[in-house]
């Protein structure tokens, strides 16, 4: 009785809105872009995801309730936060509005929303997040380590030998009392960790914390190791290796750099707190200290570019048991450091996102087997084996085989990409996974392994960021489709904590031009809201004192020479203006503002506040100009004009986000200052008579010191014409006469491609915005030299760096190549999938967020006869699928509940369109709009739409 009185108190406190007359529902409740996560956002932002059966749905209100227990939650009890019904179509960057937050907070959220007609639908399931440390002082843990190499520092590398210390163990025993009820683990390292509790892995992380300036910030992870502990004593382990804080990163040694290891620091350290709570409220806190025991573990050598080294007999045994004796250890080192900026890793970690057996395994010569995986990846080999104690086992990693056979390393350059395994002699067998280290590969070179290797002895583990799928694609044209799964695959290859340009060789960098091409693209592929939140801080991190943002983020420049580079520096603009389109984050422009506008001064600087870069505008950087269209063909697009149209990019991107974040006098500054530079350029790039873009090579001299200046440069290039139309550079009329040059020069070059980093992105998407479709699909769809289908003729299962990366049995052209700069994996040319998503499949963002979008499919005339491109966005899963007769059309879309769309149904006469079977008029659900350039047009709210319509090629 006394309960249910209480209930009814309840549910009369919970507020007006408890019974559901609607189906609206949300759903995909998330936090900072992920699902009951730990984050130290102040204020973090919520979002979900509506559904509901009915067409033309949207929401009128919602109300958000956070609690900080379930039964609260339950019982509508909302002790943090009850946001009162909010009487908008709000539904994603939802700010946190409730009780300030403190360290440890655990939050239990719903929300609940109203659809047009002003019902309420049901609550969500109940979702959570938990702040994690927000105070220095919450730290307790102290940085722990052991210094394996003394009196190496700061000695640099002369020569070949490598200098690889072991990693160091750690080990602590705890006793644990009844009834606990909550224990989490907060952990982070200078260098990389893994951490078990009794001999059980916590979390499945890899290459935690991450890759940041650790000079400025450090990331952490908190687990729950709730269910890991029991009462009585509890075994603490942890291992530490070099990672990018001291070990080898990028091309320092290629280079002769005098620093090639520890940029950041010598000696890695260990920084941990394992907090208890017990169900009296009492709490227990174990910290990393001098308490804490150290050894030798059998890693011997871990390196990530260099691989591993283990001896499986070196292990201590039993070391995970509680009473295991280690008194011979010796006691942990406090590592002195400079107190760091501790975070919350704000992103997806890489964990193993994927697992593949071997396709093949052949024995080349005596003992030596090549693994194939029949897919290029990034990761690592899972190795399961019986053999004697001190079998020992090499495995070296390889993106292509020669085409005698061999496995080609050249293109690792100073990569040792090896792991070693040293058996123990386990009568059960025994099993290895490095934890420290991960290779670019399809291929693996076996040696020393006991008898005959079978597929089972092998599992590829594909390592990567672990970003939600956000986007699928399929055609009826086979080679579209390997095309599609390259580049997904070269993503998932090198969103590895950070965009790097390749996983395979001694770079793996953060270059900024690769990540500004593709960064829209991979939005498209993955949810990347997290990933580009931790990376674009990196590069505000990175931005240079000038207001130049770097070559590449995170690292100290590896050698003098990396500065900036037109580009490659606008990622610093770019990349928080993707992250604005595709989810409506204001706050990453927000938090961006200040980094992008020194960025602007630097321009403004730079150019003389002459809104132009004339030719040899960057002669003092080397190489001369940046790198301009790196690995274009043919003559040279020169780079000062591509600084112009990026200068003037940039400016525009400045006024469209400026007026996002309500800086209105700012937005206007911006949108006249690009208007000043796009006249600029008109005037000293473009002859205003023949349309052409022009240049002085002069200025270039002989081109040497130029990327590839020997080419001679030229205004009248693909690069030039693609850029000044995608970037919206030229007046209607310009427009059209650049297209006529675009097409000619395809024309005049066998209707081959010759454009580079820096003109690929736009080329297809040029060709279309000037009626030219057609040829765009036949770059697409071409298998010749150079081509994205020449990559697939010769066997690639990524997107290669090169054009010409490796052309099949001919090993001559092989010897003729530049081996060392030839990675398998590069994702920059595989932006043409921005193409394939607003043009083939034709879904274009109005709004930032898909809050409106278009969907208008360009139908080729032959060879594909059926597209489909599903993406999931912020407001849900969008989907285009079109199938063509030799007479008719059928486009099925799907629009998010709480978004609009216009489609546009191509068609060769609009009396012919048909929704669900009959004529478009007098249909109650939609709008009819015009019929223009052979389609109609109508306008949707959310729902699934089925059109017919007649088209003849
Ligand atoms: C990287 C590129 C990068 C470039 C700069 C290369 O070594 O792999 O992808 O953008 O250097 O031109």
């Amino acid at each position: 009785m006394k309960n249910s009185l209480i209930c009814w108190l309840l549910l009369l406190l919970a507020g007006p809105a408890a019974l559901a007359n609607s189906d609206l529902t949300p759903t995909q409740l998330r936090v900072e872009y992920r699902t009951n996560p730990f984050t130290d956002e102040a204020k973090p932002r919520l979002s979900w995801v509506l559904e509901s059966g009915r067409r033309n749905q949207h929401q009128s209100a919602y109300r958000i309730l956070v609690a900080s227990k379930p039964e609260l939650l339950e019982a509508g009890q909302a002790d943090l936060w009850d946001s009162g019904k909010i009487a908008n179509d709000q539904t994603a960057q939802v700010v946190y509005g409730g009780t300030a937050l403190t360290s440890r907070q655990q939050c239990f959220w719903k929300v609940q929303s109203w659809d047009k007609e002003g019902q309420p639908g049901p609550w969500s399931q109940a979702a959570s997040w938990e702040m994690g440390l927000l105070e220095a002082a919450d730290w307790k843990a102290a940085w722990i380590g052991k210094d394996f190499a003394p009196g190496t520092a700061p000695a640099p590398f002369k020569g070949k030998e490598l200098l690889l210390p072991p990693a160091p163990i750690f080990r602590k025993e705890v006793s644990v009392g009844q009834k606990l009820v909550k224990a989490r683990l907060y952990i982070t390292a200078l260098g990389l960790f893994e951490f078990k509790i009794n001999g059980q892995r916590i979390g499945k992380d890899y290459l935690a914390p991450g890759w940041t300036d650790y000079n400025q910030r450090v990331y952490y992870q908190a687990y729950d190791v709730t269910e890991h502990l029991k009462s009585g004593k509890q075994v603490l382990q942890a291992r530490l290796s070099y990672g990018w804080y001291s070990g080898y990163i990028g091309y320092a040694l290629l280079v002769g750099n005098p620093v090639v290891r520890a940029f950041y620091g010598e000696v890695p350290a260990l920084k941990a707190q394992l907090e208890l709570t017990y169900e009296n409220g009492q709490t227990q806190t174990v910290a990393t200290g001098s308490d804490w025991n150290v050894s030798s573990g059998g890693l011997s050598e871990s390196d990530i570019l260099h691989g591993e080294t283990y001896d499986a007999r070196e292990e201590p045994e039993n070391w995970h048991l509680p009473g295991y004796d280690d008194s011979h250890w010796e006691a942990a080192e406090h590592i002195a450091t400079a107190e760091r900026q501790l975070q919350l890793y704000p992103a997806q970690p890489v964990q193993v996102t994927d697992t593949l057996s071997p396709v093949s395994i052949t024995e080349r010569t005596n003992g030596t087997f090549i693994v194939n995986l029949g897919q290029n990846i990034a990761g690592l080999i899972r190795l399961r084996v019986k053999g004697k104690a001190g079998d020992k086992i090499v495995l070296r990693f390889g993106e292509m085989l020669h085409p005698d056979g061999r496995l080609m390393v050249e293109n690792l350059r100073m990569a040792r990409a090896t792991d070693t395994y040293i058996l123990k002699g386990d009568p059960e067998g025994e099993e290895w996974v490095p934890g420290f280290t991960y290779h670019g590969f399809q291929y693996v070179e076996v040696t020393g392994f006991p008898g005959t290797p079978q597929k089972e002895n092998f599992t590829g583990l594909v390592l990567g960021s672990n970003t939600p799928r956000a986007g699928h694609f399929e055609t009826d044209h086979p080679l579209v489709n390997q095309l599609y799964q390259n580049i997904v695959w070269t993503q998932r290859a090198n969103f590895v904590d950070i965009p790097t340009d390749c996983p395979q060789r001694d770079e793996r960098m953060g270059w900024t031009g690769d990540a500004q091409i593709y960064g829209g693209t991979s939005a498209l592929n993955m949810d990347v809201a997290a990933f580009f939140t931790k990376w674009i801080r990196d590069l505000q991190d990175a931005q240079w004192e000038s207001g130049a943002y770097p070559d590449y983020a995170p690292a100290p420049s590896v050698r003098a020479s990396d500065t900036f580079a037109p580009g490659w520096m606008e990622a610093g603009i770019i990349n928080p203006y993707e992250m604005y389109r595709a989810y409506g984050d204001t706050r990453i422009i927000e938090r961006s503002w200040e980094n992008m506008e020194k960025f602007m001064a630097f321009h403004a600087k730079r150019s003389g506040d002459r809104y132009i870069y004339p030719e040899g505008s960057f002669a003092d950087l080397s190489p001369k100009g940046g790198y301009g269209d790196w690995l274009s063909i043919g003559k040279k697009t020169p780079p000062d004009m591509l600084a112009t149209i990026y200068y003037g990019y940039t400016a525009q991107l400045m006024a469209e986000m400026a007026a996002a974040i309500g800086k209105s006098t700012r937005a206007l500054h911006y949108q006249e200052l690009a208007g000043k530079i796009k006249a600029a350029f008109a005037s000293h790039y473009l002859d205003e008579t023949s349309g052409k873009l022009t240049t002085n090579p002069k200025p270039y001299g002989d081109g040497s010191g130029y990327v590839d200046g020997h080419q001679g440069f030229s205004g009248h290039t693909q690069t030039a014409y693609a850029n000044a139309i995608y970037h919206d550079f030229l007046s209607k009329s310009q427009q059209e006469a650049a297209g006529k040059h675009l097409a000619d020069l395809l024309a005049a070059n066998g209707e081959k491609l010759a454009t580079g980093f820096l003109g690929v992105k736009q080329l297809l998407p040029a060709l279309s915005a000037t009626g030219r479709s057609d040829l765009a699909y036949q770059l697409l769809l071409t298998t010749e030299y150079p081509s994205w289908g020449f990559e697939i003729e010769n066997g690639a299962t990524t997107i290669w760096e090169r054009w010409d990366s490796y052309v099949k049995d001919d090993p001559e052209k092989m010897e003729s190549l530049n081996a060392g700069m030839n990675s398998f994996s590069h994702y920059a040319f595989g932006s043409v999938y921005e193409w394939m998503f607003r043009n083939m499949a034709g879904i274009r963002a109005e709004l930032p967020g898909y809050k409106s979008f278009t969907i208008a499919p360009e139908i080729p005339k032959k060879e594909i006869h059926r597209a489909q491109a599903s993406y999931q966005s912020i407001h849900g899963e969008i989907l285009s699928s079109w199938k063509r007769s030799d007479s008719s059309l059928s486009l099925e879309v799907v629009i998010p509940v709480n978004t609009r769309a216009v489609v546009w149904i191509p068609t060769d006469d609009p009396a012919s369109v048909l929704l669900d079977g009959k004529s478009l008029h007098g249909q109650a659900d939609i709008s009819l709009g015009n019929f223009l350039d052979g389609r109609q047009a109508v306008v949707l709210g959310s729902g699934r739409y089925r059109f017919e319509s007649t088209l003849h090629p």
